[in-house]
């Protein structure tokens, strides 16, 4: 089963066995589902969530909330009225803060050995929406990060569907252990290590700069992997209609977790929904050997970080 629900009786008296073998779950590519969020949303802040797309023009896109510099995103300060825009900054806020405060606990054998990273309120109807392939979300992928590379740590989503009525209704595919095989080798290599005089160059792009031009300057292997198994994966037809795949419909009101670079996803509709990354090291793992780090490098036979 690619879903795990926790019972939420489980959640006021955790027991460490019980949340290490979830954990070891999570890491090898299940969902862990929740069918009432274990971090309600303050009823305000919820009223004002949902008001947004009848509301304001300019609060349509996804917004992003930067915990580390404690910035917002995402909203077109021309149009937004400052009022909105200083409330949506602490209603991000808040919901980052709690998100973090419930994984510190539920999530007790990492020892917050992860980086908070951005958090996105998506408002927008999911299904029919007009991108470019690469951009598409209702297609399978993986995640990785075009111009944020992550260097083996793992992308932990922790989603909440905050439509109060409609599911939020993605697919699933195999975890990354499973599919990595159907594009390497053959439509995918593993890229080579970088040698001392690329990695020396890639360093100065870096430092100068540069790198933030062309977005490959700051890869290193695995990410450079990593990112083109998501541009393969959305760019294959075949791969598209044929993988073994289960649809999964989250409820109004539910939360679920996904480490979102080794589990095949796409959602195909619904409107409202927050989301908080961390990026979690891969040495916190209860199983290392499911990070994609770890199953890439025994498949190359070298160090990819
Ligand atoms: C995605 O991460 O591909 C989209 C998931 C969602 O917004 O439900
Ligand atoms: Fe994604």
């Amino acid at each position: 089963m690619p879903v795990q629900t926790i019972p939420s009786e489980s959640l006021g008296s955790p027991n460490n066995e019980q949340i290490r073998t979830w954990c070891s779950r999570l890491e090898a590519g299940e969902v862990l589902y929740f069918a009432q969020t274990p971090v309600p949303i303050p009823p305000d802040d919820l009223t004002f969530l949902l008001s947004q797309q009848q509301t304001s023009s300019s609060l349509h896109k996804n917004i992003a909330y930067k915990p580390d510099r404690d910035k917002l995103s995402g909203v077109d300060e021309k149009s937004a009225k400052p009022a909105e825009v200083v409330r949506m900054h602490e209603v991000m806020r808040r919901y980052s803060k709690s998100i973090e405060t419930f994984l510190s606990g539920f999530l007790a054998p990492y020892e917050r050995r992860w980086r908070l990273d951005y958090a996105s309120f998506r408002p927008l109807e999911e299904k029919g929406r007009d991108l470019p392939v690469r951009r598409r979300n209702d297609l399978l992928h993986t995640d990785a990060f075009p111009t944020r590379p992550t260097r083996g740590w793992r992308i932990l989503r922790f989603f909440h569907n905050i439509h109060p009525s409609r599911t939020r209704d993605w697919v699933i595919g195999e975890p990354f252990g499973r599919v990595v095989g159907s594009f390497t080798p053959g439509k995918l290599s593993i890229p080579r290590s970088d040698s001392p005089v690329v990695r020396a160059g890639k360093q100065v792009a870096q430092a100068t700069g540069l790198a933030t031009l062309v977005p490959q300057w700051k890869r290193g292997p695995y990410d450079e992997f990593m990112m083109r198994l998501h541009n393969t994966m959305k760019e294959d037809s075949v791969f598209q209609e044929s993988c073994v795949r289960e649809e999964v419909q989250f409820a109004p009101g539910s939360s679920w977790m996904v480490y979102t670079e080794t589990v095949p996803h796409a959602v195909l509709g619904g409107q409202f929904a927050l989301e908080q990354t961390f990026l979690v090291d891969p040495a916190a793992m209860v199983t290392r050997e499911s990070a994609p780090i770890a199953i890439l490098e025994k498949m190359a036979g070298a160090k990819l970080g």
